[in-house]
């Protein structure tokens, strides 16, 4: 009967591919059917008719939820940031445990609760309240018992990360050299200091090569994701940030990374806004090092939406450069399939031949892919009660099974590079897309 009537209504829509509501009646329905594929499609033709349309990205976020596709349905819901119903902050704050980013899970958790004192979600509540501490809404941050928690000491190195050859450079002239000559930059009045902000698509190493550079230089390093300090701490931001800025001074050389920093830029509700000011003014001055010294803390900051980045950040001697992180080339995925299948009972692989065949895959996709076609290799062991090796095939069907997460990214973006791109800042958007400008 619902088949019946979806058919009908989809018919329809040949004739009025534009009637907005219609569509979004039947992708009610498609969901309501449990074909989740068919309504997120049709979510899509929507934003693509009505952009920003709030309904259809809920209802695309959800529909990719239900086909586990969690990091796609983390980019829809990070799009509508601002204004999240219950039900899609819930449903957001699933797909970052899903995805393992489980600070940035907490942080939105203290929103909801917040806002909504008393709400429980067994799921949720088992993931991330904290044995020791049952009301994890309560005081501010302690720093005394946490610094633990929010410093480490990363082995990972510059060798650890495929490609991104330029972004290595970069980070090597800007942060690197000047703490290991420090006495050759100052004969040459440079001083160090400043940060260089990481922007692009979700799961393409941002996050890592931050942690790498720690470990490159051997320092600590400190990982804060924005929406903590914005939103674990509601009305203390300042000092917290501050206290940070103090940790990493005491511990130098000291990497400190700023993750999601468009949290504090971005139209967020009114509540916000008006601490807003304060806590980006807090986080200027801390930047500037009027204060204090910044020498050897190493600023670097990541985002996923630089345009929402407020432009204050910009200026000389905060964050003056600017990089694109790409996503792999095909010589890095080539890289990164062979570490990652380093350690698996492999049989004969053309890894060429994935790496070809991947173009647009993250680093985090890519390990996607080698997962499915590991666990496809576990149940066929077990079922056949010898181990069984991966193939060339194995991948290839892994391949067709997970769709790269950066295509939407791109999609946005390039709207960005192209009608927003005030003195080149997206050049690279551009350049990677092969767009003339
Ligand atoms: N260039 C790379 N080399 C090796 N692994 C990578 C690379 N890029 C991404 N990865 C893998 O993907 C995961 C997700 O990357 P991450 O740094 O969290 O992405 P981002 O911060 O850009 O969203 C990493 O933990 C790592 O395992
Ligand atoms: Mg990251």
């Amino acid at each position: 009967m619902a088949n019946e009537i979806i058919k009908n209504l989809l018919d329809a829509l040949e004739v009025s591919p534009d009637n907005v509501p219609l569509r979004l009646q039947v992708a009610g329905m498609l969901m309501t059917d449990n074909n989740y594929e068919e309504a997120t499609k049709q979510y899509q033709e929507v934003l693509q008719r009505s952009y920003g349309n709030s309904n259809a990205q809920s209802g695309l976020a959800a529909g990719y939820y239900y086909q586990q596709k969690y990091s796609a349905a983390i980019i829809v819901y990070e799009q509508m940031q601002q204004d999240l119903t219950l039900t899609n902050q819930v449903l957001y704050i699933k797909c970052l445990i899903k995805e393992h980013s489980m600070e940035q899970a907490l942080a939105n958790y203290q929103q909801v609760l917040a806002l909504n004192p008393g709400f429980t979600d067994e799921e949720i509540d088992t993931r991330l309240r904290r044995p020791t501490a049952n009301d994890i809404t309560g005081d501010d941050f302690d720093f005394e018992d946490d610094e633990d928690y929010l410093m480490e000491k990363p082995s990972l190195r510059f060798s650890d990360v495929g490609g991104m050859e330029k972004v290595k450079e970069e980070i090597a002239i800007k942060i690197i050299l000047p703490l290991k000559n420090p006495e050759l930059y100052k004969t040459f009045g440079k001083k160090s200091g400043g940060g260089i902000l990481l922007y692009g698509p979700p799961g393409c190493g941002k996050t890592f090569i931050a942690k790498a550079t720690a470990g490159e230089i051997d320092a600590k390093f400190i990982n804060i994701g924005l929406h903590d300090i914005l939103d674990m701490w509601i009305g203390n931001s300042e000092k917290n940030l501050h206290e940070i800025f103090e940790l990493a001074r005491r511990n130098k050389p000291c990497v400190l990374f700023f993750d999601e920093v468009d949290a504090m830029g971005a139209s967020r509700s009114d509540l916000k806004q008006s601490a807003m000011r304060h806590v980006i003014n807090q986080f200027l001055a801390e930047l500037d090092g009027v204060a204090s010294d910044n020498e050897g803390v190493l600023i670097l900051a990541a985002t996923n939406a630089p345009w929402s980045v407020d432009a204050a950040f910009r200026r000389p001697g905060r964050f003056d450069r600017i990089i694109f992180v790409a996503p792999p080339d095909e010589s890095a995925r080539l890289n990164m399939l062979q570490t990652l299948l380093q350690t698996k009972p492999v049989g004969e692989i053309d890894m060429k031949k994935i790496a070809a065949v991947t173009q647009d895959y993250s680093g985090a996709d890519l390990n996607a892919i080698v997962d499915i076609a590991v666990e496809e290799k576990l149940r066929d062991s077990i079922s056949k009660g010898s181990i069984q090796v991966l193939q060339t095939k194995d991948l290839l069907t892994a391949v067709k099974q997970h769709k790269p997460t950066t295509t939407e990214w791109f999609a946005s973006a390039r709207n960005y590079a192209l009608y927003a791109n005030e003195s080149g800042l997206y050049d690279d958007i551009l350049k990677y897309l092969k767009i003339k400008k």
